[in-house]
């Protein structure tokens, strides 16, 4: 029997998680902003000054910014692009595309990451269901981020909710992470594999749960631009990211936009990963957002 804690991953304070969740929480205005800004005719970059402008104006800083030289506070992915996609003046989007919207921000040094992916106007059906499948296959590895648990109990649940959802490919090469002071930490994340092995899960640890799939192959490539990936068959992809804290009364989503924290009727044990846990933070005393 082992007695030591599992090494490598960062076990946070109540306190410190309750930053967490002002970090994320930051995250989650951004975005629901971003996801209200896509429509046709909006470019990447358009949407780009957005978030910065939000994440600068909730007096923190876009954590992507600068990251490895990475360009820009958000990642955008337009249809067969899957993650890392760099905003661009002419990039342009029409009816009919899907986008994913990566954005992380930096408050009082600690750190929240979260993605959605969204159509823009009318989308294929096709399409739809490939969106709904992926942020399925989250809110699945979210539920198993409990004390106790296994990280690969996680990866497993991701990987069976993406199976049983439908013929999609699941990307293999990109993971979630730890995260915490930095975005990328201990352990990897991935979203495929056996359950009931890797490192036990315990309070105080925080994850970027973000599992990526596609209409066609699980094959992807980088583009020349160093960044941006690509399914290699040109299938369409989604990919959708929440930060999750792992605390006594189980998975805490701290970057859960208003609108999951009240998904009630559509979602109901959404519900219980997102508004009262909200809730007991700010009853515990910890720090709002503001
Ligand atoms: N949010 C991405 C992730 O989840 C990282 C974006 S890469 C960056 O891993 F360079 F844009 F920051
Ligand atoms: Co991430």
């Amino acid at each position: 029997m082992r007695l030591r804690k599992e090494p490598g991953i960062q076990v946070k304070s109540p306190e410190q998680i309750a930053r967490m969740y002002a970090a994320g929480q930051v995250v989650a205005r951004t975005l629901s902003v971003l996801e209200e800004a896509v429509r046709p005719g909006i470019s990447t970059a358009e949407l780009d000054a957005i978030a910065e402008r939000e994440i600068r104006g909730a007096g923190a800083v876009p954590s992507f910014l600068d990251y490895f030289g990475y360009p820009a506070s958000i990642c955008t992915s337009v249809n067969e692009q899957v993650v890392h996609g760099i905003p661009h003046a002419d990039q342009v989007l029409r009816p009919g595309d899907v986008i994913s919207i990566d954005c992380g921000a930096i408050l009082d040094g600690w750190h929240g990451d979260s993605a959605l992916s969204v159509g823009v106007g009318e989308i294929d059906p096709a399409d739809q269901a490939m969106l709904e499948a992926c942020e399925a296959s989250m809110w699945a590895g979210i539920a198993q981020a409990v004390d106790g648990h296994r990280l690969g109990d996680i990866s497993h649940a991701v990987e069976k909710s993406v199976r049983a959802a439908g013929n999609y490919g699941l990307i293999r090469e990109y993971t979630g992470h730890g995260i915490g002071t930095e975005m990328h930490m201990d352990p990897v994340v991935r979203n495929y594999g056996p359950p009931g092995q890797g490192p036990r899960l315990r309070t105080g640890m925080a994850l970027a749960i973000e599992p990526m799939i596609t209409r066609g192959e699980r094959h992807v490539a980088e583009l020349d631009d160093g960044w941006t990936v690509i399914t290699t068959d040109g299938s369409r992809a989604a990919h959708f990211e929440h930060t999750v804290a792992i605390t006594p009364e189980g998975p805490w989503v701290l970057t859960a936009r208003e609108a999951e924290k009240t998904e009630q009727t559509a979602h109901p044990e959404r519900l219980r990963l997102t508004r009262q846990r909200s809730a007991l933070s700010v009853a515990d005393g910890g720090h709002d957002a503001g």
